[in-house]
C-alpha cells in the first residue's frame, strides 16, 4: 500500500489538485438563495423524513446553506402524528422543529386540516359509522390544540387548511364538509389562533391561478375576514409546468389575493418539464402511461435547450415575485433536489423529471444560477 502511494505520488497529487480541489472550492463559493433574496422574502424548502434525521448529510448541509425557511413533507400531517385514537408520535416532528430552531429558520407547520393523510377513525364511531358534527368538531379541536399547543411560539406559521376548494370554486365535498358543514373552515382557524395567538395562519391550495377556483378562494377568504376569522395568508402551491400557468395568470392571482389584505406565499414550488396525457391524475392512466417513452423523454438527461427553457421560466417567475415582494413573504420549494422530487412519480409513476434547482447529485443547475442572478441584480 505504502509503495503504491510513493510510486504514484505525483499522479495522486495531480488528481487531487485537478479534480478534488476545484470541486471543494466551487462548492464553497456557491452563492446562496437565501442571501440573494434577503430582505425580499424567505426562501424555503420541504424536508423529508431522512433529512429531518440528518441523512444524507450532504442534503442537510445544502439545506442549511441555501434556505431560511423549512416545511415538513409529512411528519406533521394527521396520520403520522396521530395514527390511532390516543396514540401520538411526535418524535420526527420534534426533530424537525429543533432543526429549524437550531438554524434560525422560519418553521412552517403543514398541515392541520386536510382531506388526505387523515385516518378514517377520525370520522367514524366504534361501529364504523360517521360521527356527529359535535364529535368531529371536538376531535378537530383536540388535534389542533395538541399540535399547535405543543409547538407554541416555535412553529411560526401553520397551513391550517389544505385544499378545501374545488376547481369550480365550490367547497370540496369531503368528510369535514359532510359532517361539520361549511363553518369547519372558520372553526379550524379559530381553534388554531386560540392555541397560539402568535402563529401566522394560512389557507393553502393548488391551481390557485385557475380563474374559477380563484374566485372560490376569494369568496371564502372574504367571508372569513368579514366574520373576523384570523387568517393571515394564502399559500399558492407552485406545482407548475414549463409553460403553464402563464406569468400573467400568476400575477393576476397574486394581485387579487393581496387585495384581500393577506400575505401571499408561493408554497410547494416545482416546475415539471414532462409532457402529460389528458387527465393524468386518474390512477389507472398513471400506471398505464408509466412505460410510455412519450411521457418520459429525458431519462438519460435534460437536453441543453430544455435546461435553458427551464432556467428562463424560473427567472421570469422570480422576477415576478420580486415585483410583488411587498405582499409575498415566502417562496418554498417542494423538495431539495430532483432525485427527491415527488414529480418523478406524479401524475405518472416512475418518470425522470427535473423540477428543482439542484440536480440528482445536489449540484446547482442552470436554473439555480438564473434565480441567483435575478435576486442579486435587484440589489
Ligand atoms: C400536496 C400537499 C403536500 C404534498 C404534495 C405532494 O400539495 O399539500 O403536503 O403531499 O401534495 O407531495
Amino acid at each position: 500500500m505504502r509503495r503504491f502511494f510513493s510510486n504514484n505520488r505525483v499522479v495522486i497529487v495531480t488528481l487531487l489538485v485537478v479534480i478534488v480541489l476545484p470541486c471543494i472550492v466551487s462548492m464553497d463559493q456557491m452563492p446562496s438563495l437565501k442571501d440573494a433574496y434577503k430582505g425580499d422574502f424567505l426562501i424555503g424548502v420541504s424536508m423529508d423524513y431522512g433529512q429531518i434525521f440528518g441523512k444524507p448529510a450532504e442534503d442537510v448541509k445544502l439545506i442549511k446553506e441555501q434556505f431560511d425557511a423549512i416545511s415538513p413533507e409529512n411528519v406533521l400531517k394527521w396520520a403520522p402524528v396521530n395514527p390511532k385514537p390516543g396514540v401520538y408520535r411526535f418524535g420526527p416532528a420534534d426533530r424537525y422543529v429543533q432543526f429549524g430552531l437550531e438554524n434560525h429558520m422560519f418553521i412552517l407547520g403543514h398541515n392541520l386540516v386536510w382531506h388526505k393523510q387523515v385516518p378514517d377513525w377520525v370520522f367514524e364511531n366504534s361501529e364504523g359509522k360517521p360521527v356527529s358534527r359535535d364529535t368531529l368538531l371536538m376531535r378537530m379541536k383536540r388535534h389542533i390544540d395538541k399540535l399547535v399547543g405543543r409547538y407554541k411560539g416555535r412553529i411560526n406559521g401553520w397551513d391550517v387548511l389544505n385544499e378545501g376548494v374545488n376547481e369550480d370554486g365550490s367547497l370540496r365535498d369531503d368528510k369535514w364538509m359532510q359532517i361539520i358543514g361549511p363553518d369547519y373552515f372558520a372553526k379550524a382557524f379559530e381553534y388554531a389562533h386560540a392555541a397560539d395567538p402568535t402563529a401566522q395562519l394560512y389557507y393553502n391550495d393548488f391551481n390557485l391561478t385557475n380563474p374559477s377556483k380563484r374566485e372560490g378562494v376569494i369568496r371564502l377568504v372574504k367571508k372569513l375576514k368579514k366574520e373576523g376569522v384570523p387568517i393571515d395568508g394564502i399559500g399558492m402551491q407552485g406545482h407548475w409546468h414549463l409553460y403553464s400557468p402563464t406569468i400573467k395568470q400568476i400575477e393576476a392571482s397574486i394581485e387579487d389575493y393581496a387585495k384581500l389584505g393577506v400575505k401571499v406565499m408561493i408554497t410547494e414550488m416545482d416546475i415539471s418539464v414532462l409532457p402529460n396525457p389528458p387527465h393524468p391524475d386518474n390512477p389507472p392512466s398513471s400506471i398505464r402511461h408509466s412505460k410510455n417513452p412519450k411521457y418520459n423523454p429525458y431519462v438519460t438527461g435534460l437536453p441543453d435547450s430544455m435546461k435553458q427553457a427551464l432556467a428562463n421560466r424560473y427567472a421570469a417567475l422570480f422576477k415576478l415575485f420580486l415585483k410583488h415582494r411587498d405582499v409575498i413573504s415566502r417562496v418554498t420549494f417542494w423538495g431539495l433536489n430532483n432525485k427527491q422530487s415527488w414529480k418523478n412519480n406524479w401524475p405518472i409513476v416512475g418518470r425522470t423529471d427535473y423540477p428543482l434547482l439542484f440536480n440528482r447529485k445536489n449540484q446547482p443547475t442552470e436554473a439555480f444560477y438564473k434565480v441567483i442572478e435575478v435576486g442579486q441584480k435587484s440589489r
